[in-house]
């Protein structure tokens, strides 16, 4: 039987980065935990379960009032995710100017369903609700970066750099 995708994408972590992110730019202090998990998550794409048994040792807190915050927020992951995070609006208005289709050729391109990564790594496509910026209609964020009126031409030719870039 072959190893499920997400095994095989599990970052291997880093324990002095932790201890530089955790100790030198939060003080070890609980207080910051939101801002201590952005921060680990900045790092890897997603938060792996290695790290958050560590920073659960570190602030001395249950490794379950860890994973309630991370639940809590939509903006955390627990899966591995790719080099880069496509999210395609589909709230009303990009709905209404067709981010459905797009995102429908994007996974068939890709090979994955929304929310997954593919197996290279290399893309996770995700769907996402309204991102405020429906004036801009349809909205796609790459790496963080807003693309207005994007169009399956356009993501075709933003997937094309991406995939060059490597
Ligand atoms: S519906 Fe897409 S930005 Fe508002």
């Amino acid at each position: 039987m072959s190893e499920c995708k997400c095994k095989q994408l599990e970052a291997q972590v880093d324990y002095n980065l932790l201890d530089k992110i955790i100790d030198e730019e939060y003080g070890g202090d609980k207080e910051n935990l939101i801002m201590i998990l952005q921060a680990i998550q900045k790092e890897y794409n997603y938060l792996p379960k290695d790290a958050l048994v560590y920073l659960a040792e570190k602030l001395s807190l249950p490794i379950s009032h860890i994973y309630e915050v991370v639940t809590f927020y939509a903006s955390f992951s627990l899966k591995p995710r790719g080099k880069h995070i496509i999210q395609i609006c589909t709230g009303t208005a990009c709905h209404l100017k067709g981010s459905d289709k797009v995102v429908k050729e994007l996974c068939s391109r890709l090979k994955v369903e929304p929310g997954e990564t593919t197996e290279d790594g290399l893309f996770t496509i995700e769907t996402v609700n309204c991102v405020g910026a429906c004036a801009l209609a349809m909205v796609s964020v790459v790496d963080g970066k807003y693309h207005p009126s994007t169009n399956q031409s356009e993501m075709n030719k933003i997937i094309e750099e991406l995939s060059q870039g490597e």
